[in-house]
C-alpha cells in the first residue's frame, strides 16, 4: 500500500529555500508513489496551545480552528514532514504553533487516533556552519521521543540566506528527492533509482 506523507511548510517566504526543498521531497515521493498532502502552516488559521490539557481527556484538540485540518491529516497520514527556516536556532513560529498542536498525541487516547509513526525533518539556515542545527534537532528528537514516532530522515541545509540560496546548491535538491523517496519506500540500492535521480536534479 502506498505511503501517505503529511508534508508541512513553515516558512512566510513562499518561494525561499525551505519550501523549495519540501516541493522537491514531495516530488521524489509522488515519483515513488506516495500520497502526500501539503500543508502551510502560515495559512493555517490557528491559534497557539491553550495548554488546558482538555487534549489528553479526549484524544484531540477541543479549539474550534485549523487545527482540526491538522487533527484529520495526523489520522490520516503515515509519515509527518516538518519544514522550517532556523528562527533564533529553533522552529519558525509558524512551525512551533504546528508542534504545540500535536500535544495531544503524547496521550494514550491521543497516540491511538493518530496514524502517524515516522517523521522526517527538513530545516534551513544562513550559518555557514552544520553546528546551527545543534538546538532545532534537539528539539525534533523530544517532539519524536514524546509522540513515539521514528525518525526516518533530516535534511539540514545551511549556508542558505536569501530565499533563492539553494538555487545555488543542487545536492540539498538532489537530497530532498531522495528522501522524498526513501520516505515513500522507495530502494535507494536499485540502479533506476540512481539513474531516475539523475534525471530531475
Ligand atoms: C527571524 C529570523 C531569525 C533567524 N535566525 C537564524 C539563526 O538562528 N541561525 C541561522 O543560521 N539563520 C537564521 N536565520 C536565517 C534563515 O534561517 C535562513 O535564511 C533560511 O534559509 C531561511 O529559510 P526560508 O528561505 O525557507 O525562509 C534567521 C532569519 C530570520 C528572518
Amino acid at each position: 500500500m502506498s505511503k501517505k506523507i503529511l508534508v508541512i511548510t513553515g516558512s512566510p517566504r513562499a518561494n525561499g529555500n525551505s519550501n523549495k526543498l519540501a516541493k522537491a521531497l514531495v516530488k521524489g515521493a509522488e515519483a515513488a508513489g506516495a500520497s502526500v498532502c501539503m500543508m502551510d502552516a502560515c495559512s493555517l488559521d490557528m491559534d497557539g496551545c491553550h495548554g488546558d490539557g482538555n487534549c489528553h481527556k479526549k484524544g484531540f484538540c477541543g479549539l474550534k480552528d485549523d487545527g482540526m485540518k491538522l487533527h484529520e491529516k495526523m489520522c490520516w497520514a503515515d509519515v509527518l514532514v516538518l519544514t522550517t527556516p532556523v528562527y533564533w536556532k529553533s522552529f519558525s513560529s509558524q512551525i512551533k504553533k504546528v508542534v504545540d498542536r500535536l500535544y495531544p498525541y503524547a496521550s494514550p487516547k491521543g497516540r491511538d487516533l493518530c496514524t502517524v509513526k515516522e517523521s522526517c525533518l527538513i530545516a534551513t539556515a544562513n550559518n555557514p556552519n552544520p553546528a546551527a542545527f545543534g538546538p532545532i534537532r534537539e528539539e525534533f528528537e523530544l517532539v519524536n521521543a514524546l509522540l513515539k514516532f521514528e525518525c526516518s530522515g533530516l535534511l539540514l541545509a545551511n549556508g542558505l540566506g536569501g530565499p533563492d540560496a539553494v538555487n545555488e546548491h543542487p545536492e540539498y535538491t538532489a537530497e530532498a528527492v531522495k528522501l522524498g523517496m526513501i520516505l515513500a519506500g522507495a530502494d535507494e540500492e536499485k540502479s533506476d533509482f540512481q539513474a531516475w535521480l539523475k534525471t530531475v536534479v
